[in-house]
């Protein structure tokens, strides 16, 4: 069977992205269904490329036993709207851009944004933590396990 593949975005990918890539992978391991998923993030913005995740976000990641291994990397049009299955934006921003550099009406339907997969938190996007403070980066994860775990159950009722 084909893989599902997923491309989590956000603005620079060296936080909020890259912390789905990996608390999605995680989720998708401990249900044993990684063999199942390709899983990759990137930025709208390429300004951070070739850089590893954020010390911060890596650091508040790792005490939750999450590790941010992806390297960031620019949103590639049309290649990645071709070969991912879902495109996740993090904020209302990043799905205006999604929708703005998404090369054909027929992909317009893999965009979507993380926090529709909550089922606990209310939140309506992935506040950017970078220019805050730790409060942030919990935030940003604790929605992320929410929404994480929210879009496996989605795809599994597919
Ligand atoms: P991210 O956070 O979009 O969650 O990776 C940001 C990282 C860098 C910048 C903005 C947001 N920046 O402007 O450099």
């Amino acid at each position: 069977m084909d893989k599902t593949k997923i491309l989590f975005v956000c603005l620079g990918n060296i936080c909020r992205s890259p912390s789905a890539e990996a608390v999605m992978k995680a989720i998708v391991k401990k249900a044993g269904m990684a063999d199942s998923f390709e899983i990759d993030s990137a930025g709208i913005i390429g300004y951070h490329a070739g850089e590893p995740a954020d010390q911060r976000m890596q650091r508040h990641a790792l005490q939750r036993d999450i590790h941010l291994t992806s390297i960031s990397r620019a949103v590639k049009s049309p290649g990645d709207f071709e070969y991912f299955d879902y495109i996740i934006g993090m904020d209302d921003q990043n799905m205006n851009d999604l929708f703005e550099l998404c090369p054909s009406e027929d992909y317009s339907a893999k965009i979507s944004k993380m926090t529709d997969y909550c089922t606990s938190h209310s939140n309506t996007s992935v506040p950017d933590p970078y220019y805050g403070g730790a409060a942030g980066f919990e935030l940003v994860l604790d929605i992320l396990e929410d929404a994480c775990q929210g879009l496996l159950d989605s795809i599994k009722n597919e």
